[in-house]
């Protein structure tokens, strides 16, 4: 019942639990042509991408400007490209404890793409040395077996520093007999231009009726009801660009301009929603006409946040999870997600505040009662939004298998409409307002019903 009493010490909760989860997860790599920029690195292992093959599954891989410094003339062998997944890179770390193997490329529980020494061309019969050659250009089927892989590159010399620039594509045939139709959707991720559509559908058909409504209810419909009509839009055109971006990347491995125009709705999907749950939980325009300092200081703070969230977005999806900086990225995402997601519920405790001191003083206690109970819901419902899209989807992109990961995608956005159902069902312009249609008994009933609930406050 106390739902501001506890709030403090629920925000800090729930803040710990969004950080421990960002943490532990990571990322779903768009899957799509990358490149990527390696400079006089030392590192023995490099990551380059993540893919979810099917039965059918290919790559392509251009690396130019290939260099050498730090020894003289390496063991070429040492160097190579290639592909694991998480359970068996595990087993090769074994190996390599156990001595086993001296060099991850040497494990026969690896795939192996590419060895440099097929760098250095075949010894020719004058004897005349010929320069080594500083590219490679592969394509090649991987259809062992089924499974998220990831592309590796190893180095297994100690002190033997690499440059080289990179472009890879890891791709999977939707027809194993047509080699030149290629889908660069990773397997758990091919479905997803579908789900985004029928989403999209959904959230149309949710903003028709929305509007059939506010022209039917024109006369008791406030500002706020045509702003929650414009963030449903802004959500369906988000989701039809998503679906576009996605089914471009899907066929071709780039997103065409699709990207940009889905970065730029989510923005103001996101400011005009993290908006209209502050104005609600404010009351402005059906409780007030006006906001106080404090509630527009919240809002000042929200919509600069979300921009940075949203550039923080792009830098995500724009690399891969193993670029440099995307877990900074990732984690400035977090921070500002949470630190928006808790401001948006201080405004809704302050007017549920604000309507239980009412409700003492001004004698109109069953209206404040059925107010207090409208923001109470709410609130919850808010805490359950953000707990639900933010935690419990999380927590399921790591339990699925990559298979499966769509199914994370689709518990998200069925919560978000649920949100969104819930607060346009719950904040409907009404035709006759319910509370002013209150008689007497249920003036006494909600005086005693509040009375009761300052007890269980105390
Ligand atoms: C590799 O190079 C070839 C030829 O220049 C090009 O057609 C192909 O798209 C490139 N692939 C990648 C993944 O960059």
């Amino acid at each position: 019942m106390a739902a501001e009493s506890g709030s403090p010490r629920f925000l800090l909760v729930l803040a710990l639990a969004l950080i421990a989860v960002s943490s532990s997860w990571i990322g779903t790599a768009r899957a799509e042509i990358r490149e990527m920029e390696v400079k006089s690195d030392e590192r023995s292992i490099i990551p380059f991408d993540e893919f979810g093959f099917t039965r059918w599954g290919g790559l392509e891989l251009n690396v130019s400007g290939i260099s050498f410094s730090g020894i003289d003339s390496p063991d070429l062998s040492q160097l190579g490209f290639f592909l694991s997944t998480r359970d068996a890179w595990l087993h090769v770390l074994q190996q390599l404890q156990d001595h086993d193997i001296t060099c991850a490329l040497q494990s026969d529980l690896v795939t192996l793409v590419y060895s440099f020494d097929s760098l250095v061309p075949p010894p020719n019969p004058s004897g005349v040395p010929v320069a080594r050659s500083t590219s490679i250009r592969l394509s090649q089927d991987v259809t062992e077996h089924p499974g998220q892989f990831t592309l590796v590159f190893a180095n297994c010399l100690p002190s033997l520093r690499v440059s080289m620039d990179v472009r890879s594509a890891l791709f999977n045939y939707p027809d194993p007999a047509d080699h030149s139709h290629r889908a660069y959707l990773s397997a758990g991720a091919a479905v997803l231009p579908l789900v985004y559509s029928v989403l999209f559908f959904a959230y149309a058909a949710l903003a028709a009726a929305w509007a059939a409504i506010l022209i039917r209810r024109r006369r008791s419909a406030f500002r706020i009801h045509y702003f929650m009509l414009a963030v449903v839009v802004l959500k369906a055109f988000n989701l039809l660009c998503e679906a576009e971006d996605k089914s471009y990347i899907e066929r071709t491995g780039s997103a065409h301009g699709w990207d940009v125009l889905f970065y730029i709705f989510s923005f103001l999907k996101g400011v005009s929603l993290f908006t209209l749950i502050i104005l609600i939980g404010t009351g402005w325009s059906f409780l007030k006409p006006y906001l106080q300092n404090r509630e527009k200081k919240v809002l000042m703070a929200v919509i600069p946040l979300q921009l940075v969230a949203n550039i923080a977005q792009v830098a995500i999806d724009e690399s891969g999870p193993y670029a440099r900086d995307w877990a900074t990225w990732k984690q400035v995402f977090l921070l500002v997600d949470v630190i928006c997601c808790c401001a948006v519920l201080f405004p809704i405790v302050w007017s549920i505040k604000n309507l239980r001191e009412a409700a003492r003083t001004d004698g109109k206690a069953a209206v404040n009662l059925m107010k207090l109970t409208l923001f109470r819901q709410y609130y919850i419902v808010v805490i359950c939004y953000i707990y639900f899209t933010r935690v419990v989807v999380y927590a399921l992109v790591t339990i699925t298998s990559y298979r499966y990961l769509w199914t994370s995608v689709v518990a998200g956005e069925l919560g978000t409409l649920a949100f969104y159902v819930f607060t346009g069902y719950k904040f409907r312009p009404e035709a006759h307002n319910p509370y002013f249609a209150i008689d007497d008994d249920d003036e006494e009933a909600a005086a005693e019903a509040l009375k009761l609930d300052d007890e269980f406050e105390l």
